[in-house]
């Protein structure tokens, strides 16, 4: 078998024309425009990176992107405070601030002082008590966008055997989340797991997400599932240049898998496809 395999940066490209014509839609029918505010403290190249790519994206699709980049030293009580001027600001629809923070700043200190309104990242203990009661929550960009793409392949979820291996608040919680409230039976592997290659040959879904470079084979795969690989690693190559691989080794695991997604070009771009969903729908709540 040869799995089909699924294009996130097409189906990204697709989401982010609809988030613009949802953008003119709202400017036409309340004069408003999307606002995204989006925070890095300190100067890790990887979190450059994604904030310059989230800043570009959300202006070609017609938002406004405001940008604060604060010192590595940056104290508590000034971040802090930039939040709840965030807050207050009524041009701002959504906030991000960029994770990891420095060691003496506290990540679940700093996302709850964030509006959950504006909380487009999802990771605002109220948007997460929602999203577990089934209520209406920001949903976490990356799972969010992994549920998409499984949806675009398997809109029957209910009663799959799903397996999410990983447990992190950014994507191994929230997707068994979002993989339970469409009915899969889900599993929560992790670190500690026994048998781990079993526990995932019962996987009709498949979702990756440890940072482990390669880690799922072929032999961990039930024939035809569906594999998500939101792992992101760098490996060494013999020109000196590295490559960017998943979790699963993708030529490997395209052999038994039905449908699987590459690195890069997975789930990866359909992150920011999903921030810039749901800072829409942030903009649209506060004129509803
Ligand atoms: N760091 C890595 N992924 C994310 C994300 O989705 N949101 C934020 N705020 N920081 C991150």
């Amino acid at each position: 078998m040869t799995a089909t395999r699924i294009d996130g940066k097409a189906f990204a490209e697709q989401v982010r024309e609809e988030v613009a014509e949802g953008v003119k839609a709202l400017q036409e029918a309340h004069g408003v425009t999307p606002g995204l505010a989006v925070v890095l403290v300190g100067e890790d190249p990887a979190s450059q990176v994604y904030v310059r790519n989230k800043v570009k994206q959300t202006e070609a699709c017609g938002m406004n992107s405001f940008h604060h980049v604060l010192d590595a030293s940056t104290s508590r009580e000034s971040l802090m405070s930039l939040i709840k001027s965030l807050n207050d600001d009524p041009e701002v629809h959504g906030i991000l601030v960029q994770l990891p923070l420095p060691d003496h700043l506290d990540s679940k200190d700093v996302i709850e002082a964030i509006d959950p309104a504006k909380d487009v990242d999802g990771f605002h203990t109220s948007n997460v008590g929602e999203l577990w009661t089934s209520g209406e929550p920001f949903v976490p960009c990356t799972p969010l966008g992994c549920l998409k793409l499984l949806k675009s392949v398997e809109p029957n979820i209910a009663g799959k055997n799903a397996v999410v291996i990983g447990r992190s608040n950014i994507v191994g919680r929230p997707m068994a989340a979002l993989l339970l409230n469409e009915s899969a039976t889900v599993t929560i592997a992790h670190s500690k797991t026994k048998d781990l290659p079993s526990v995932c040959r019962q996987a009709d879904i498949l979702v990756a997400a440890v940072g482990r470079p390669q880690m799922v084979k072929a032999d961990w795969i039930k024939p035809g599932a569906i594999v998500l690989d939101v792992g992101i690693n760098r490996i060494e190559t013999d020109d000196g240049k590295g490559r960017l691989v998943g979790d699963v080794d993708f030529d490997d695991a395209s052999t038994v898998a039905g449908a699987i997604t590459p690195v890069p070009g997975g789930p990866g771009p359909m992150t920011i496809a999903c921030l810039l969903a749901n800072t829409l729908e942030a903009a649209k709540r506060s004129v509803s």
